[in-house]
């Protein structure tokens, strides 16, 4: 990789940070271009609670150790990704050994240990958590999504998350975090819930606004919405899995080999835009983190499509920069806006 391209969190380094989302293979294959390019880093699924905790009696800090002095050894932030989740958290969480569901009680003491354990083995490490992911309920009229952890300890568990994770580290900025948080509908109970678990004196420090966008929306006015209600909390704001996908949502076709030159403007544009956005708010947003490093590994190669290759950053599928990385530079340099080209 050559030294000579400049570094996108440099380039940023006046108004917040630039994170990645990575797995330890990342790290192992790619760890200069990473370090070169980002000054913060999340574990995209290997801090998860069935990774991290596979079974009641056993953690695997392995991946995660070895993500964190990744991190220290090049200087970088760690964003801890996640504590309480309705996915990818085994079952036995929500079971009783004698069988049946776990009383509140017993689903009490394992959220405690839980959080003792990983929040306090990277104390110090791990700047910033995202305490809870995805709590709100998004396709029907109620405020709170279903969730075991919902139905077993009633609506404060959010409250005892934050108390906990605070406890284990104090230093720690702890963070409630989820996606389609620009809907109106949806930013409302975001900030409904966040501004209540403020009310009740929750240890929270910011909302994460996830980020997994498209070329062609969510509008920059529906973004700048949801940003300003969320400051308004005056909590910190994190963009913590931003990508962009070349896809809407609705479009499952599958024969794209590469994207097309009208994705790749689009896209560059969006970029921009978007940070320019982002630099407008630099005093609530102090952290951007994309889902992932380059376009050679992105979840969005598996979904809503399985298989179908996507092309979300700003680094090309051989990790060389794309034209949005020269857009996000100008944007952060305060150069002016850069034209479509065509009027
Ligand atoms: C959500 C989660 C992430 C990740 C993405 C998809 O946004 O917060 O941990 O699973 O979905 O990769």
């Amino acid at each position: 990789m050559s030294k000579e391209i400049p570094s996108l969190h440099h380039a940023f380094r006046d108004n917040f940070k630039i994170g990645a989302a990575v797995h330890t293979g990342l790290i192992r294959t790619e760890g200069d271009f990473i370090a070169h390019h980002y000054n913060s880093i999340t574990a995209e699924n290997q801090m998860k609670f069935e990774e991290i905790h596979p079974e009641e009696e056993r953690y695997a800090f392995e991946a995660g150790d070895e993500i964190v002095d990744f991190a220290v050894r090049n200087g970088m932030s760690v964003r801890g990704h996640t504590l309480v989740w309705h996915n990818q958290t085994s079952d036995w969480v929500f079971q009783d050994p004698a069988g049946g569901t776990a009383s509140r009680e017993l689903l009490l003491s394992r959220l405690k240990s839980h959080i003792d354990t990983v929040v306090g083995r990277y104390k110090g490490h791990i700047s910033a958590w995202d305490v809870v992911n995805e709590a709100i309920e998004d396709k029907t009229d109620l405020m709170m999504r279903d969730t075991k952890w919902l139905q077993i300890l009633g609506e404060d568990y959010l409250l005892e998350a934050f108390r906990l994770a605070h406890v284990a580290d104090p230093q720690a900025l702890l963070f409630y975090n989820d996606y389609n948080e620009t809907d109106p509908v949806k930013r409302e109970k975001i900030y409904e819930l966040v501004k209540g678990l403020l009310e009740k004196g929750a240890p929270i420090h910011g909302i994460g606004m996830q980020g997994h966008w498209n070329i062609h929306g969510p509008s920059i006015e529906d973004i700048r919405m949801a940003i300003e209600r969320y400051a308004s909390l005056n909590v910190q704001l994190h963009i913590t899995e931003l990508d962009l996908s070349v896809f809407r949502h609705e479009d499952r076709r599958i024969d794209l080999i590469e994207p097309t030159a009208e994705m790749m403007e689009l896209q560059e544009q969006r970029y921009e835009e978007i940070f320019r956005l982002f630099l407008e708010y630099q005093a609530s947003i102090t952290s951007v983190t994309f889902w992932g490093t380059s376009d050679h590994y992105t979840w969005l190669d598996n979904f809503p499509v399985r298989g179908r290759k996507n092309w979300p950053f700003v680094f090309d599928q051989q990790r060389q920069p794309k034209e949005s990385f020269s857009r996000l530079l100008n944007a952060a340099k305060g150069s002016a806006p850069t034209s479509r080209g065509i009027s």
